[in-house]
C-alpha cells in the first residue's frame, strides 16, 4: 500500500494523464468518443489508455469537440438514435463520424488515424453499400495514405506509362493528370472492376477514365499498347534511364537519329563525364539496387562518415526508406546534431571512400546554402545542399546468388548512390523531401502553396507573408503545421 501522500499525488498524475487536454496529444485535429453501452466499462477503459499511449486524443465526455465517435457491436440503427439523444440539446451542430470499432482498431495498428472509409461508417441512410460503391477521397495525395503494395497495379502501370510517355513529349500537364490518377487508384481500399467506381474520385477526367474502362472490358489499352511499341518511347525510356540524361538531352539524341547505346558509345565528344560513367556501368545501373546492397553501402558510407566527423549521422532515404524493397539508387542524409559542424564534410567522406577504391565516378556539388534566395524556392528537385551524386564499387558477398550462371560472377557491382548533407536544424525538412515519392512531394508542395498559402521545400516551410520559417523538431511537426494528418515514410508511396 502506497502511503498516503504518495498515493493522492499518483492519482493526481493519472487524472493529468486522462485529460482531455493532453499537450502531447499527436493529431490535434482527431478527438475520440468511445461510446460505452455496448462496450462495457473495462473495455472501454482499456481501449481508452491503449489510444492515449499512442498520443491520440481520447475525451471521456462527449462534447462538441468529439470528432470521432466509435461504437463496438452496434448497428447503424441504433447509433443513430444514440446520436440524436446525445445532441438533442445542440440542434444543428455538425455531427461527428459514427464508427465502427473496425475504424479505431486499424487505427491504433497503424499508429495513426487511418482515413474514414465508407465501411468504418455506422450509417443507416441507404442499404450496405458493397465492394463497388464510390469511396469518397480527398483530392491531394498528400491527404491520404498510399501504401506500397495496392489492390490496382494493372490499371495504375498503364496511366504511368502514359504519364511517362507524355513527359518525354515535354506535356508537364498530361503527364501530372495521369500521374495524379495513377496515384488516386493506388490509394483505393480495393480492386476498381467497374467504371463506376471511378465516380466521384479525384483527377479522373475522360482520357484517364476510358484508359481504365478499356483494361477493364478488354484487358488491355490500345493507346498504352501503342506507346509501348513505338519506337520513340523505347529510345526516350532506354536514353533518360542512362545516368545524367535528362528528357532535353534524350530528346536532342532522337532527333539527330540516335536510338542504341553503342550509336552514343561511338560519340564520346557528346557526352559529359556523368554520361560516360553511366554509359560505362549501364548494365548494373539498370539492375534494381535491393535491399541488402542498400544495406551494405549504409554500412560503407556510416564507417566513412565516422572516421570523418564522430557524431554524424546517416539516414537511408529514398524509395527504401518508404519501405520498397529495390530502386534505381541509394539515397542518403548525412547530419551532425550541432549545426554547422557538417560543414565541409563531404570531401573527407568522399576521401575515405576512395581510399577503399568503393568508388567508381562521384560528382562533388559544394553547398550553396549561403544563398538566402534558394531557401524561399519552390523546386521540386533541386535543394542547395552539399552532396556528391555517386556510383560506387559495391564488393558482391562471396556465394551470393544471382547474375548469369554461364558468366563468372563478378566480384564487385555498380551501384548509384546520392550523399547529401544536410545542417541539423533543416534535417525533419531534407528527410520529408527525400523521402518521396516525388509525386508525393510535389503535391505535398503544392498544397502547402495552394491550401495554406506557404512555401515548402527541402530547407524549410517559409511564410511570404510574414517572412517568417517555421522551426521544426521533426517530420511530424511539419505535417502539423500544415493541418495535415501525419502519414508514416511507408503511406507515402503517391
Ligand atoms: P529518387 O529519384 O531516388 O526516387 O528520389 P526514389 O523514390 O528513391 O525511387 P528509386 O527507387 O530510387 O527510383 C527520392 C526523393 O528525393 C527527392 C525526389 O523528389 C524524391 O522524392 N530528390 C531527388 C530531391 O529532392 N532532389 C534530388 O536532386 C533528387
Ligand atoms: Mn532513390
Amino acid at each position: 500500500m502506497l502511503p498516503r501522500r504518495r498515493r493522492v499525488r499518483t492519482r493526481s498524475l493519472d487524472d493529468a494523464a486522462a485529460s482531455s487536454a493532453l499537450p502531447s496529444a499527436r493529431f490535434p485535429g482527431v478527438a475520440i468518443y468511445l461510446a460505452e453501452p455496448r462496450m462495457g466499462r473495462s473495455r472501454r477503459a482499456f481501449l481508452t489508455r491503449l489510444a492515449r499511449s499512442k498520443g491520440f486524443r481520447v475525451l471521456d465526455a462527449y462534447s462538441s469537440e468529439v470528432t470521432h465517435v466509435v461504437m463496438e457491436q452496434t448497428s447503424a440503427q441504433e447509433a443513430i438514435c444514440w446520436q440524436e439523444h446525445m445532441t438533442a440539446t445542440s440542434p444543428g451542430r455538425p455531427h461527428p463520424a459514427l464508427l465502427d470499432i473496425s475504424w479505431f482498431t486499424e487505427s491504433m495498428a497503424a499508429g495513426h488515424p487511418v482515413l474514414v472509409e465508407v465501411r468504418h461508417r455506422l450509417e443507416v441512410a441507404e442499404p450496405r453499400k458493397g465492394p463497388s460503391s464510390p469511396t469518397w477521397m480527398p483530392p491531394y495525395a498528400c491527404q491520404r495514405p498510399t501504401p506500397l503494395t495496392h489492390h490496382n497495379t494493372t490499371l495504375s502501370e498503364a496511366l504511368e506509362t502514359l504519364a511517362e510517355a507524355a513527359g518525354f513529349e515535354g506535356s508537364e500537364g498530361r503527364l501530372l493528370s495521369f500521374r495524379r490518377a495513377a496515384s488516386v487508384l493506388r490509394a483505393l481500399p480495393g480492386p476498381v472492376t467497374s467504371l463506376s467506381q471511378l465516380q466521384g474520385l479525384p483527377h479522373f477526367g475522360k482520357h484517364s477514365s476510358r484508359v481504365v474502362q478499356e483494361l477493364l472490358e478488354h484487358g488491355a489499352c490500345e493507346e498504352v499498347e501503342r506507346v509501348c511499341c513505338s519506337e520513340r518511347y523505347r529510345t526516350m525510356k532506354l536514353f533518360t534511364h542512362i545516368f545524367g540524361v535528362g528528357v532535353r538531352t534524350a530528346d536532342r539524341w532522337y532527333q539527330e537519329g540516335l536510338r542504341t547505346l553503342d550509336e552514343l558509345r561511338e560519340q564520346p565528344q557528346r557526352l559529359t563525364q556523368q554520361q560516360k560513367a553511366g554509359l560505362q556501368h549501364h548494365r548494373d545501373l539498370s539492375t534494381p539496387v535491393g535491399r541488402f546492397d542498400a544495406e551494405a553501402v549504409q554500412q560503407v558510407v556510416e564507417a566513412a562518415v565516422g572516421q570523418a566527423l564522430p557524431g554524424a549521422t546517416v539516414t537511408l532515404t529514398g524509395g527504401f526508406r518508404r519501405g520498397k524493397l529495390q530502386g534505381h539508387d541509394v539515397d542518403f542524409l548525412i547530419t551532425h546534431p550541432e549545426d554547422g559542424k557538417e560543414a565541409g564534410l563531404l570531401p573527407r567522406v568522399m576521401h575515405h571512400l576512395q581510399s577503399q577504391g568503393l568508388v567508381l565516378y562521384h560528382q562533388y556539388q559544394p553547398s550553396r546554402l549561403d544563398d538566402p534566395t534558394r531557401l524561399t524556392q519552390q523546386s521540386h528537385t533541386m535543394d542547395a545542399f552539399e552532396r556528391s551524386f555517386c556510383i560506387f564499387r559495391l564488393p558482391r558477398l562471396p556465394g551470393a546468388a544471382g547474375g548469369d550462371p554461364l558468366e563468372p560472377y563478378p566480384a564487385w557491382k555498380a551501384v548509384r548512390v546520392d550523399l547529401v548533407v544536410v545542417p541539423s536544424s533543416q534535417f525533419p525538412f531534407a528527410l520529408l523531401g527525400w523521402t518521396g515519392s516525388q509525386l508525393f512531394e510535389r503535391e505535398l508542395r503544392r498544397f502547402s502553396r495552394k491550401e495554406k498559402g506557404l512555401c515548402l521545400n527541402s530547407h524549410g516551410l517559409f511564410d511570404p507573408e510574414q517572412k517568417t520559417f517555421f522551426h521544426v523538431a521533426s517530420e511530424e511537426d511539419i505535417f502539423r503545421h500544415l493541418g495535415l494528418q501525419y502519414l508514416p515514410p511507408e503511406q507515402r508511396n503517391a
